[in-house]
């Protein structure tokens, strides 16, 4: 898959509805972790919009990014669940260890919630957190 199948698959997905700009921008995000020069021309051409036209709303909501963001990403999850197993009293430790050298991203349910505080980097999970092991987590990635 090249870059302009895939985000002609997400356009092609949206065709059929009123406005469908914004739901592809938002999956032309998620998919590439942003959305760059190069999406925006495919996706002004295929909506039969100017460039201007889509870098206007890209600019304008901060959900969109120019440009992927270099950092390693640690998710952790901050759910129901993970709360009730004491996310929040590993947060800072997390935080610390991350510095400005990782981005730690918080996301909703890992589907691990029995075994929380969870987390993932990369395609590995991480159960049971502690102050300590989330450190070490952050640390390593
Ligand atoms: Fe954290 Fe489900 S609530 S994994």
């Amino acid at each position: 898959h090249t870059k302009e199948q895939k985000i002609g698959e997400i356009i092609a997905s949206h065709a059929a509805k009123e406005g469908p700009l914004l739901p592809i921008l938002h999956d032309v995000q998620h998919e590439f972790g942003c959305v760059d020069a190069e999406s925006e021309a495919i996706i002004a051409k295929a909506l039969n919009l100017t460039r201007a036209d889509v870098h206007g709303v890209v600019s304008f909501y901060h959900d969109f990014t120019p440009a992927a963001d270099p950092r390693p990403v640690v998710q952790i999850c901050r759910a129901e669940a993970c709360k009730a197993r004491g996310v929040e009293a590993i947060i800072d430790a997390a935080k610390q260890a991350a510095g400005e050298r990782v981005k730690i991203h918080t996301v909703y349910c890992l589907g691990l919630c029995s075994a929380g505080p969870a987390a993932r980097y990369k395609d590995d999970l991480h159960i049971r957190l502690d102050a300590e092991t989330v450190a070490e987590l952050v640390e390593n990635a």
